[in-house]
């Protein structure tokens, strides 16, 4: 199976099932000397782990990352890093009754049809699991961009980034902005309510409405999707490049990526349709500091597939759980008609959990081009 591994520069590969002992990853390309340890990835994958809240599937996975190498004396060597999760709270049982069914929404049917072998336990390779990697790889990747732009080793000239104020603080943080019909009132949006509430919602009141809405949605055996909008701030201009590694390509690429992700926006989207040129164009002027100031920000800070400096504005769509406990139309393996009820731990809305998913892929992009402008403008 091809397909594993990510990255052009910033590279990684990922490994292993959900049901199978451990997942894991390895990091390719990685610079030396920045300061690593499993302290720094721990928080985040916390962040994606199973049974933080009735609102997440109450599988009970630890997820406690162990770096297996390219880490000497708490510094990075410039050798490939490799990170390990044991899987700890495997159920197979859970998956016994339904493992010559294909569940709809699932992987199950296609893989069957490529592959001709298929781990019934939880979607194999296709699982979710897998994404508890990409957090991790995504907490490498900060430190690579927090290293190089922001930190010690910071590498940017002056003279190459007219953006230059923007960049004392890197930062990329997500939030859920709408599960299923009920969105946020953007007028309330504070960053600071994220992490205060189980949905990473920025608006208090629209965490509260949820757990209501989502007790409903459960109560009828149902699910809701969910809507994610990543920011990047203090990304300086120049990464990507105009043609086919444009950056807004690469992140729709990895955003598309994360399982049970149908759509990606970037900056106004799908709303840029409605608008004139006038409105949609972002304007430029010069600040009082002399810095080039865009007037909005339409393009989502991505210009011809370059970061403009502009935070790089994201929105990413997750389906409704598939898993649910109504019964569904299906086939099994020897073609016979028949009928589904997915029991076991799901997610009543997957993109919930998503979040900290969606933020380390923009952090794997970002790190991924950061490398590719330093391999190229010297
Ligand atoms: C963090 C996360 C957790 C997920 N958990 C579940 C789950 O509990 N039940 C489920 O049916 N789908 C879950 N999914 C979605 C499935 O993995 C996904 O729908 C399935 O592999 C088919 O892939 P596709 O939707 O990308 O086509 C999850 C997705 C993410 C990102």
């Amino acid at each position: 199976m091809t397909g594993n591994r990510f990255g052009t520069l910033f590279q990684y590969t990922t490994f292993g099932e959900s049901h199978g002992s451990a997942i894991g990853c390895v990091i390719d390309g990685v610079p030396p000397c920045i300061s690593l340890s499993e302290k720094d990835i721990q928080p985040f994958l916390d962040l994606r782990k199973p049974g933080q809240s009735r609102h997440t599937t109450q599988r009970n996975e630890e997820d406690k990352v162990k770096i297996l190498s390219g880490v000497f004396e708490g510094q990075t060597t410039g050798t490939p890093i490799g990170l390990l999760i044991e899987n700890t709270d495997q159920k197979s049982k859970d998956y016994s009754d339904i493992k010559d069914k294909f569940r709809p929404g699932h992987a199950d049917y296609t893989y069957m049809h490529k592959y001709g072998i298929r781990d019934y336990r939880g979607g194999g390779r296709s699982s979710a699991r897998e994404t508890a990697m990409r957090v991790a790889a995504g907490a490498v990747a900060r430190k690579v961009l927090e290293h190089s732009i922001v930190g010690d080793g910071c590498l940017l000239e002056e003279s190459n980034c007219p953006q230059n104020k923007l960049q004392n603080k890197l930062q990329i943080r997500a939030a859920v902005i709408q599960i299923g019909t009920e969105c946020i009132n953007r007028d309330n949006w504070d960053w600071d309510q994220v992490h205060q509430n189980s949905f990473f919602s920025p608006d208090f009141e629209a965490a509260v409405h949820w757990v209501e809405y989502l007790d409903m949605v459960r109560k009828r055996s149902s699910s809701a999707g969910a809507i994610v909008e990543v920011y990047a701030s203090g990304v300086p201009a120049g990464l990507g490049a105009p043609v086919y590694d444009k950056l807004d390509a690469d992140l729709a690429k990895a955003m598309m990526s994360i399982n049970a992700v149908k759509a990606v926006e970037i900056g106004s989207g799908f709303e840029s349709v409605i608008l004139g040129g006038e409105d949609n164009a972002d304007e430029i002027r010069i600040d009082s500091d002399g810095v080039p100031e865009f007037q909005s920000n339409n393009a989502g800070g991505i210009l011809g597939g370059i970061s403009s400096g502009q935070d790089i504005v994201v929105r990413v769509a997750f389906k409704p759980t598939s898993s649910i406990l109504m019964s569904r139309k299906t086939i099994d393996v020897d073609g016979n008609e028949t009928d589904i009820i997915t029991k076991g731990r799901h997610d009543p809305c997957v993109g919930i959990r998503g979040v900290p998913v969606v933020e380390a892929m923009m952090a794997c992009v970002l790190a991924d081009h950061w490398l590719r402008y330093k391999a190229q403008c010297l």
